[in-house]
Order: C-alpha cells, then sequence, then structure tokens
C-alpha cells in the first residue's frame, strides 16, 4: 500500500506514525503528508537533473499542492516555483519565498496579477498571447520596470493522457503554435521591446504522462524549432522550459517512467541536438508538480456506514468526498485505498469508497478488494498529495480537512480544518 509500512499492531504508519494516533489527535477527514518523501522527491530530481555543461533549474509547479509551509519547505530543498494566479503568487510572497525564483504562468493573467508580478520583481512572466503582451508592456511602462519573459509555444504533440490534462494539441487553448506564421514576428517583436528581456520558449506537453517517449518528441520538435528560430530571427534562445507532467504510480495500471534515467536521457538528447545543430545549449527548466508530492500524500476517513444495494453493489460511506478529492468524478482517476487500522485483516469483498456528497459520482475509490469495513473504521487513500487538497472545495457547505505534515514520527498541521464559521464568513445576510 504505497510506500507505507505497518507496525506491530496492524496499523499503517505514515511518516512513522500510527494513523489512528493521528486521527485521534486531528480527526477525518485528512490530509496526511509525508515530509520526508516530499524532500526525497526534490532531492531526486535536484541531483538527477543536472549536467556538467547545461544550466537546469527545478521549478515546483505549485497548482499540485501550494501552502505556506510548503512554500517554506521547496525553498529549502533549493527548487523555483510555479504560480498561476495571484492567489498563488500571494501564496509565495507571504511565505517569502524569493521572488526572483517565481515563474508566472497563466493563459489569462489579469491586469492586477501582473502588475503585482512586476512590482514585486519575479522572475519570469510565460507569456501565453499577444494580447497579454500588450498588457506587459504597458504596466512595465508605468513603473518603469523590465521583465523577463518565456514565451509559452504549442510544439503540437498528442500524449496518452486523459482528455481533460493534454495540452499540447493543436486545439489546446494554451500558448502559440509553433506553426503559426506570425510566431516570427512575435520574437521579432520581443527582441527589440526595450521592457522584455526575451529569454526563450516554454512548452508543457500535458500531465500524468507514463511514457517517456512524448519527453524525448518535445525535446527534439523544440530543439528543431529553436534552430529555426535562430536562424530566421538571429537570436540565441538562452532557455527552455520543457514544463512537467511526470506521471506516478495511483494503481496497478500505472507503470511510471525511472525518473533517474528519464531526466538523464533528456539532457543527453537536447545535447546532442544543440551539437548537431551547433547551437549554444540553452538553460533547461522543468516543472514537476504531481511527481513532487502525489505519493507523499495519504487521505485518511472513518467509515460511517456501508451499505449493500438491491443489486449486490457494496458501498462504503466515509466523511470525506468528491470536495476533498474532486478526481475520480473529474478524471476517472483509480486510487487504491486500504482500512489503516486493520492493514493485516484478511480481504474479504469488492468495495466502492464513496462520500457524502449529493451526487452519484461522488465515488473515492472503485472495486477496491477491502477486509469487511466497520462502522468507525478508518480507510486510508494512498496518492492523494497532487491535486486533492489543491482542487477541494465546500460543496455541499462541506468544511476542507485539514492538511499535516509527518516527518519522523512527529506530526504538524500545516492547514487547519475549515469551520462552519469558515463556511459562512463572506456571507452577507439578504
Ligand atoms: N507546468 C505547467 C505549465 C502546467 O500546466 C502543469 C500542470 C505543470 C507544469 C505540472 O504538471 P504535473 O507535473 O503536475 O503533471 N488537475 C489535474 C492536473 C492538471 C495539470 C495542469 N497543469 C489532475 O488532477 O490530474
Amino acid at each position: 500500500f504505497g510506500t507505507m509500512k505497518i507496525n506491530e499492531l496492524g496499523h499503517l504508519e505514515i511518516g512513522k506514525c500510527d494513523s489512528t494516533d493521528l486521527v485521534k489527535k486531528y480527526g477525518t477527514p485528512l490530509y496526511v503528508m509525508d515530509e520526508t518523501l516530499i524532500r526525497d522527491n526534490c532531492k531526486l530530481f535536484k541531483t538527477n537533473f543536472t549536467s556538467k555543461n547545461i544550466q537546469t533549474e527545478i521549478i515546483y509547479a505549485s497548482k499540485a499542492f501550494l501552502t505556506l509551509a510548503m512554500c517554506t519547505l521547496i525553498n529549502e530543498e533549493g527548487l523555483s516555483l510555479d504560480v498561476v494566479s495571484g492567489g498563488e503568487l500571494y501564496t509565495a510572497i507571504k511565505a517569502n519565498f524569493p521572488t526572483h525564483k517565481i515563474y508566472m504562468h497563466g493563459n489569462n493573467k489579469t491586469k492586477e496579477e501582473l502588475t503585482m508580478a512586476i512590482k514585486t520583481g519575479i522572475g519570469r512572466i510565460i507569456v501565453d498571447n499577444k494580447c497579454e503582451l500588450d498588457l506587459i508592456e504597458n504596466i512595465c511602462k508605468a513603473y518603469n520596470k523590465k521583465i523577463s519573459i518565456l514565451l509559452r509555444v504549442n510544439p503540437g504533440i498528442e500524449t496518452n493522457t486523459h482528455e481533460y490534462i493534454k495540452t499540447t494539441k493543436n486545439s489546446s487553448k494554451f500558448g502559440i503554435s509553433i506553426f503559426d506564421k506570425d510566431i516570427f514576428n512575435i520574437v521579432n517583436k520581443l527582441n527589440s521591446n526595450k521592457y522584455i528581456d526575451f529569454k526563450g520558449f516554454h512548452s508543457h506537453i500535458g500531465s500524468q504522462i507514463l511514457n517517456e517517449e512524448s519527453f524525448y518528441e518535445e525535446i527534439n520538435v523544440m530543439m528543431n524549432f529553436i534552430k529555426e528560430v535562430s536562424e530566421k530571427c538571429g537570436t540565441t534562445i538562452q532557455e527552455l522550459n520543457l514544463g512537467g507532467g511526470f506521471g506516478v504510480y495511483y494503481s496497478k495500471k500505472d507503470r511510471p517512467i525511472n525518473l533517474k534515467n528519464l531526466l538523464k536521457n533528456m539532457l543527453d538528447k537536447i545535447k546532442s541536438k544543440a551539437d548537431e545543430f551547433k547551437l549554444p545549449y540553452p538553460k533547461i527548466m522543468i516543472e514537476p508538480g504531481r511527481s513532487i508530492v502525489a505519493n507523499a500524500g495519504t487521505t485518511l476517513y472513518q467509515v460511517g456506514c456501508t451499505k449493500k444495494t438491491h443489486s449486490g453493489k457494496h458501498y462504503v460511506f466515509v466523511d470525506g468526498g468528491m470536495n476533498d478529492n474532486p478526481r475520480t468524478a473529474l478524471y476517472n482517476a483509480q486510487y487504491e485505498a486500504a482500512i489503516a487500522n486493520r492493514m493485516n485483516d484478511e480481504k474479504e469483498g469488492i468495495y466502492t469508497i464513496t462520500g457524502r456528497c449529493c451526487e452519484s459520482g461522488d465515488i473515492i475509490a472503485k472495486d477496491i478488494s477491502l477486509p469487511h469495513p466497520n462502522i468507525g473504521d478508518i480507510i486510508a487513500v494512498s496518492t492523494t498529495g497532487a491535486y486533492n487538497y489543491s482542487m477541494a472545495s465546500n460543496y455541499n457547505r462541506l468544511p476542507r480537512p485539514s492538511v499535516i505534515f509527518v516527518k519522523n514520527g512527529n506530526s504538524k498541521c500545516i492547514v487547519r480544518r475549515e469551520t462552519y464559521e469558515d463556511i459562512i464568513k463572506n456571507d452577507l445576510p439578504l
């Protein structure tokens, strides 16, 4: 079950903490993040995405999971930060994240967001479209600032992932197609703009990618494109950001790529392409989100009731739902689950774990083999560290769960549980 251990009481242990003790202390539902594992994941990228001749940078895609504590951790591990909204940027600023290490994304950034980014001196804005360029130029003029940018391009690669998380089909809303006739004009304009320091290109081909060839294809297409731009525009492309998307293990059908090999191969391929084209090596950035946090997260729930339908389907009702994990409903995601307080008991049946939202699609994990669940048992769902807390909602006015970090037998609350008062705090009377 995930990377976790079972202790002598037959209880699931996370970060050397007994999960039943965590439930006693913090209640359920509860997001438990294994801090050591997050740090190990950061280190894996830091140590393996390096090369003697190529400068590299690892930028954590904060949309996967962001809180003040997470910003501190990411900074301590020496990663940079990708934000896509004023809210994510504000969180980073409040956590004193060094602003020059922040990269700002978004296909429709507002004037306020861009102003905040430019005024606070963030490292790069990743520009999505032409309208945004005008907006940036005006803001820079008003504040007499110059900003470094990358241009997001769409290399037109089809990846084998869920339709909703593909990003570089030719019809995608993100970036400017490398086949767009205007692209060289845009680069020329950028090069002559005194408010903009054009550094290079960004592309992100999708998320939860389990096939290494997709990344190599991205590198081929992007390096060919860089060669073409260098020739047609006479510019040296200093930076290439290849985005994130490294897939993780959720259930038996997922076979993640060996990251160490992949990262090394990616840099080797860039080197050989640049050598072939006699181009200087650009600085290479990647933006992992899911692969930093997904496997570090476990959600703990308590069983309220079980039900066998007339058709013979067994349901386990838990005290969370699609409000704390919308991924099953949205993407048909598959999760693994276990009874955390009876890890060694024999499995007796196939159960579907569902929550308390008023909706049939409110499913957390489908067809899971479990011992017969009893009222009060603790259900643990693994690999919930990415895009769970960050996509949680207050649907049905359910308060969002607490998030805790666990490490070496200690636990620390990093997001307190919402209260009913939190739920109504922005409501105004009629
Ligand atoms: N960079 C860019 C520009 C992105 O759009 C994304 C993710 C990433 C990096 C990080 O990708 P990762 O390494 O996490 O795969 N909510 C969906 C995932 C949406 C991903 C959006 N962009 C899910 O729960 O599967």
